[in-house]
Order: C-alpha cells, then sequence, then structure tokens
C-alpha cells in the first residue's frame, strides 16, 4: 500500500498534454472512492455505485481539472488566473493557486454562491467579483478579462481542465475491471459529461475497457437548456451548482449523449431535494443539492420503467454537502434539549 499521488502522477502516461516539464501542482486529488449504494442497488435492480468526489481536496470534481489547468499555466509563466464560477470552481482554483503562488480572481453570480465555496474561496485569497448576473454573464465576462489582459483562463473550455476530469473515468474502469453500463451526472456547464466521454473513450479505445457506457446527465429543470434545445435567459434551481442557462460545452455534451446512446434530460429541484435526503440517510453519503441531480435522474428513470435490471451504473455525486448545509438544516426536525440527566435523555431517544 501506498499513498494516492494525485492524478497527474497516477496517469501521466494518459495526460500527453502535460509536456515532461510541467511543473505538478497537486494537492492529491482523485482516488476518490467508489461506493456500493445498497439502497440504490435494491431500488432499481440494479448495481448502482457512488464515485463520491466530494472526497477531493476542496470538496468537489473540480480538482482534477485543476491540477492540470493550474499547473499548465504556472509552467507557462502565468502570474494569475481566472474563472467564472457557481462556487465549485473557484474554491477548487483558489487552492491550487495559492500552492502554485498564483493571484487568483473569480467572477461569481451575485447572491448565488452558497456559503461554504465563498469561504473557500475567501480563505485561500481570492479576488471575488460579484456579477449583477447570472453564471453565463461571469463567463462571458471571465472570456473578455482573459483575451485583454493577462490572466489564465481557468474554466472548462480549457481544454486541461477536461484533461484532468477525465481521470475519474479511468478510476471508474480501475475499479470495476470494465466500463459500467450507464454512467449518470450531473449537468451545468457541460464540461464534466465531455470529460468522463473522453475518458471513457480513451480506455475502450485501447482495451483498456471492453466498452463504453451510456451516459445520463441530468439539468434541473429550471436550468435545462439542452433538454429545451434552446438557452435559458434566467435559470432558476436550489441546485446554484448547476444554475446555468448556456452550457460552454453544450455541443460536446451532446456528442457524448448520442455518440454513448444516452440522453440527456430534466429532473425537479423537488426531485432533487428527495434524492439528496435519500444518498444522506440511506446511503450515508452527504452530498451537495446539485450532485444529487444525477440520483435523481437515476430514480425517475427507474419510475419511468426505462432502467432493465442486472445492469452497472454508476452515478457521480459531484460535490460535498458541506459546502452548501443549508438545505440539510432546513426542513429537519428541531433538536430537543435535556438536563444531564441520563433517564430523561433515554426518554427523549424513546429508549425508555
Ligand atoms: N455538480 C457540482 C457540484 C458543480 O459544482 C458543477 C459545476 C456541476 C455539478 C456541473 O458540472 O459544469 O461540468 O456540467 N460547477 C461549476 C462551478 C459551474 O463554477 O463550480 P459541469
Amino acid at each position: 500500500t501506498r499513498q494516492w499521488r494525485g492524478i497527474i502522477t497516477e496517469y501521466r502516461d494518459r495526460l500527453p498534454m502535460l509536456g515532461p516539464d510541467t511543473p505538478v501542482v497537486t494537492l492529491g486529488e482523485g482516488g476518490t472512492p467508489l461506493v456500493r449504494a445498497n439502497t440504490l442497488s435494491e431500488v432499481t435492480g440494479c448495481e448502482v455505485h457512488l464515485k463520491v468526489e466530494g472526497a477531493n481536496p476542496t470538496g468537489s470534481f473540480k480538482d482534477r481539472g485543476m491540477t492540470t489547468a493550474i499547473s499548465k499555466a504556472k509552467g507557462d509563466g502565468a502570474q494569475a488566473v481566472i474563472c467564472a464560477s457557481t462556487g465549485n470552481t473557484s474554491a477548487s482554483m483558489a487552492a491550487y493557486a495559492a500552492r502554485a503562488g498564483l493571484v487568483p480572481a473569480a467572477l461569481v453570480p451575485k447572491g448565488k454562491i452558497a456559503m461554504g465555496k465563498m469561504a473557500q474561496a475567501l480563505v485561500y485569497g481570492t479576488r471575488i467579483i460579484e456579477v449583477d448576473g447570472n453564471f453565463d454573464d461571469c463567463l462571458n465576462l471571465a472570456r473578455a478579462l482573459s483575451e485583454k489582459y493577462p490572466v489564465a483562463l481557468v474554466n472548462s473550455v480549457n481544454p486541461f481542465r477536461i484533461e484532468g476530469q477525465k481521470t475519474a473515468a479511468f478510476e471508474i474502469v480501475d475499479a470495476l475491471g470494465d466500463a459500467p453500463d450507464i454512467h449518470v451526472l450531473p449537468v451545468g456547464n457541460a464540461g464534466n459529461i465531455t470529460a468522463y466521454w473522453k475518458g471513457y473513450r480513451e480506455y475502450a479505445a485501447d482495451g483498456t475497457a471492453k466498452h463504453t457506457p451510456r451516459m445520463w446527465g441530468y439539468q434541473a429543470a429550471g436550468a435545462a437548456p439542452i433538454v429545451q434545445g434552446a438557452p435559458v435567459t434566467n435559470p432558476s434551481t436550489l441546485a446554484t451548482a448547476i444554475r446555468i442557462g448556456n452550457p460552454a460545452s453544450w455541443k460536446l455534451a451532446e456528442q457524448a449523449r448520442d455518440e454513448s446512446g444516452g440522453h440527456i434530460e430534466s429532473v425537479t429541484d423537488r426531485q432533487i431535494l428527495r434524492a439528496y435526503k435519500l444518498l444522506a440517510s440511506k446511503e450515508g453519503v452527504f452530498v451537495e443539492p446539485a450532485s444529487a441531480a444525477s440520483v435523481a435522474g437515476l430514480l425517475q428513470a427507474t419510475e419511468q420503467g426505462r432502467v432493465d435490471t442486472g445492469q452497472r451504473i454508476v452515478c457521480t455525486v459531484t460535490g460535498n454537502g458541506l459546502k452548501d448545509p443549508d438545505w440539510a438544516v432546513a426542513g429537519a426536525p428541531p433538536a430537543v434539549s435535556v438536563p444531564v440527566d441520563a433517564d430523561a435523555a433515554a426518554e427523549k431517544l424513546g429508549l425508555a
């Protein structure tokens, strides 16, 4: 047994975009748990696993793409990096920028960033600009700034992000011995579905995996441009991480969907919250609401009778629940209090 060394060192031979002289800026990202989901397996009649990306160093899958993007930026002599973000990208960028000695700047939609993510960006020393607009406006602004000023853009339109994020598919095949039949994940700006599909295709191309999975992507119903076939001007969902109306990797997500024989559909906020609670209370996995969109989608497809039993399914849960705990606290019964007395406590606990 040895310590996991981060995705660049673990998969260097599969990351040809990184030259031999590119420095490695890492926090040991990747190597995340693939957890068998017993309740979901029972409900679906399938073998369901969760790829728990909230176990990454800053609590989301973004770290896989940020180790590569920041390493590249550092190697190229950048002094500053910038991103648009619904929170996780900025948190991850800031951590890796801190390690690399780069100045991080983030453009975020005003009032729409979960507190935990804002705290991360702040403590790592990010210059945060709150934009009076949504994520799509922030991304347009970030692109414009990076074109005109000496600052490197590290959103998933940066190909090094996709390169790093594809390693999650590698880990899944390495763990299961082959690709799953179906891979389910939330879709926001659509970089991650693009990255997984690239990873699965690369492993199938050289025979490491015998096949590729069908890719099932889920958007939030109030922010479902790919499902509707048109940009959404005012995206709205409690899953703020995927509150995106005009995804940058739209075409590539459609390509992943079509080439894999999959689909991209939507789930309501109510379905997202139901899956969010099930994941925590039945599987022991606390995720942020956006992450639960994958599981909400799987449950929806099951209820519609579209999931054949006996299949092997992996759901990516993209971010840690502690980033956005409001939804765990809201709707929970109030705590009861007792004096320092075992009998009183036992009574309240229903043990007596
Ligand atoms: N889940 C979480 C927790 C996310 O933070 C994001 C994206 C997604 C899913 C969707 O992934 O964009 O690759 O389709 N968050 C970005 C951000 C937009 O700024 O942190 P995607």
